[in-house]
């Protein structure tokens, strides 16, 4: 069967990673998740203390950093920052902070959506975040569009959290999260928006089980129908 491309926009907490990685193990695809990417650069910003109003500092620094996904023997794709794990670090909501304002940055946009493309060019990948059917990749066959309850986001990802190993307010979880669905839905380079013909998912009352088996079907059907 000819192989598509599938995009997942949607706000954070919502499940779309955890969804994308199962939707790409049930159908053989390769998963990116471009989120993690503008995290690695934003860890790199904050390691290197990067001023994010110096156009010139930042160029210097996207030249510096080489992303790539790397499988682990578990057969995940991991983010490596110059050729350094930091799956895990990328995680910790020192970088949640302040990737949403790295991330509305025109150059570091530019630089990444490239990449993206170029890791999409043989179609046959999941690939999640908040441009991919706006931006990244405007002529995906199957386009999803994920959402969930705010409190519910925020339950979850404090469970994520401690699972390892920070112990953080929800009042702190659910104001990152809501500051972080401002500024991604009402930046000036694109915003996380709905397009029109995106499939949506509220995932409020589904199980992380639910929530990939409807993808997967809407998956197989969009590729039954070509
Ligand atoms: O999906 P995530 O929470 O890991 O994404 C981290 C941040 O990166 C999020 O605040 C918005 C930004 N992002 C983006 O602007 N464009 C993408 N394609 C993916 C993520």
């Amino acid at each position: 069967m000819e192989k598509i491309i599938i995009a997942i926009d949607g706000y954070s907490s919502c499940g779309k990673s955890t969804t994308a990685k199962g939707v790409a193990a049930s159908l053989g695809y390769a998963y990116i998740d471009t989120g993690a990417m503008y995290r690695a650069v934003t860890l790199y910003f904050h390691e290197k203390h990067i001023s994010l109003t110096d156009p010139s500092d930042i160029e210097k620094a996207l030249s510096e950093i080489n992303i790539e996904f790397r499988r682990n023997k578990f057969g995940e794709n991991q983010v490596h920052l110059n050729g350094l794990n930091v799956e895990n670090e990328i995680r910790k909501l020192y970088v949640a902070n302040k990737v949403s304002d790295v991330s509305a940055i025109a150059a570091v946009r530019v630089a990444l959506v490239d990449q993206q493309r170029k890791m999409g060019q043989k179609r046959g990948v999941v690939m999640d975040g908040r441009d991919i059917a706006s931006v990244v990749f405007p002529d995906a066959e199957l386009k999803v569009f994920m959402t969930a309850d705010s409190t519910i986001r925020a339950q979850r990802r404090q469970i994520e959290l401690m699972a390892k190993g920070e112990m953080i307010s929800f009042e702190e979880i659910i104001a990152n999260i809501e500051k972080r669905d401002k500024i991604d839905t009402t930046r000036k380079e694109s915003p996380l928006i709905q397009v029109e013909d995106a499939e949506i998912v509220d995932t409020s009352h589904m199980t992380l089980d639910e929530q990939i088996e409807m993808v997967t079907i809407m998956a197989e059907l969009t590729m039954s129908k070509r």
